[in-house]
This record gives C-alpha cells, sequence and structure tokens, in this order.
C-alpha cells in the first residue's frame, strides 16, 4: 500500500502466519491453564484486534478487562513516561492474569504495569505479547511468556499496532519507514 508523500510499508507478517501463530498460542494458554479460569488483560488500543483474536481460540472459562497507558503519541521513541488513562473495572486478585499487549519494545510500559498489577494480588500474572522486540529492552528483565514473533528492530504497524493512531486496520503487520523530517 502506497501512501501519501515517501511513507512506505512493507509486509514483515502475513496475515495467514498470524493467524497461524495466534492458534499456537491460545492453544499453549489453554494447556498450561486446563481446567482453570483465565482472566485476559488487554493494553489498549494497540492490542485489542490481537486480543480479539486469541480469546476465540483459547478453549478455557475467559474473563476479559482493559487498561489503557499513555503511548508514544505521534511519536516513534518511548518518552519513558508511563500513565494509566483507563484503568480495570474489576478486582484482579486471586486471578490467573494474563496481560495482554501488542508488542514489548523497550520494556519500560511492561515493568510499570507488572508493578501495580501485582500489588493488586493477582494468583499469577503471565504476559502474552504478539511481537518482541528484544534488541531494543532496555529494562533487563522484562519478558513475555507467551510471544508470537520476536522481530527486528524495526518500527511497524497493522494488526492493531499504530503510529499516530493511523494503520491499526492493516491485516498485516508491516514496516514503517518515514521520509527523514
Ligand atoms: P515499550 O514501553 O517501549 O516496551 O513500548 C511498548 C508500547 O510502545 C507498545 O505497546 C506499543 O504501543 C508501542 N510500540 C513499540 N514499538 C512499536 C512499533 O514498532 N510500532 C508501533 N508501536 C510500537
Ligand atoms: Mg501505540
Amino acid at each position: 500500500m502506497a501512501d501519501k508523500g515517501r511513507t512506505h510499508l512493507k509486509t514483515l507478517i502475513r496475515r495467514s502466519a498470524i493467524q497461524k501463530r495466534v492458534r499456537e498460542v491460545a492453544q499453549q494458554i489453554t494447556k498450561d491453564f486446563k481446567g482453570e479460569r483465565v482472566h485476559l488483560v488487554g493494553v489498549l488500543k494497540g492490542a485489542c484486534i490481537f486480543l480479539s483474536d486469541l480469546i476465540r481460540e483459547i478453549d478455557l472459562e475467559v474473563s476479559l478487562d482493559f487498561i489503557a497507558v499513555s503511548s508514544y503519541g505521534k511519536d516513534k521513541q518511548s518518552s519513558g513516561q508511563v500513565r494509566v488513562l483507563k484503568d480495570l473495572d474489576s478486582s484482579i486478585e486471586g486471578l490467573n492474569v494474563i496481560l495482554v499487549e501488542d508488542i514489548l519494545d523497550t520494556g519500560l510500559t511492561l515493568s510499570y504495569l507488572q508493578r501495580i498489577l501485582l500489588q493488586r494480588r493477582p494468583r499469577v500474572l503471565k504476559v502474552a505479547a504478539l511481537l518482541d522486540k528484544p534488541s531494543r529492552r532496555l529494562i533487563k528483565d522484562i519478558r513475555g511468556d507467551y510471544i508470537g514473533f520476536p522481530i527486528p528492530n524495526e518500527f511497524v504497524v497493522g494488526y492493531g499496532l499504530d503510529y499516530a493512531e493511523r494503520y491499526r486496520n492493516l491485516k498485516d503487520v508491516c514496516i514503517l519507514s518515514l521520509p527523514p523530517e
């Protein structure tokens, strides 16, 4: 898909590969929590597409909640400042919580979310992320329990991920290259 000006999109992960991998991740979660209930917490807004595909492939009793944190805004770099914009609707005490993220990048967002959610005493707190950019990690111990795809250090959009709120509706995960400012 060509865009205005010199902005370009290059497919990194096709829709069919995403679907296959999401199913595998859901099967792993189903196996790990056999006979139990899981409580999925989606991190708005980027995780919404991944979450909606994932939840339908999990064969367990599942409940759902959302949290929204401040994001990059129009910037491609993380400010390092994380803020809760919308908190959970209900308590997670004693629940098997799976935090569902679109992508793990520097790890700043996840480390903040883990800290505030662990204070609420879930039974377990696991992390599922569609994408992981391990080479960008600033917080060492941060890792996901269920990762869709490790990817190189590229800025990606599509399948829920945005650049300045655009491109979330792309079916594939694509590398976005912008012209130099
Ligand atoms: P972190 O705090 O640096 O790990 O960043 C996590 C958040 O930054 C993600 O939930 C995304 O919203 C955003 N982000 C990081 N990398 C990308 C990217 O390549 N494309 C789009 N959003 C990204
Ligand atoms: Mg974003």
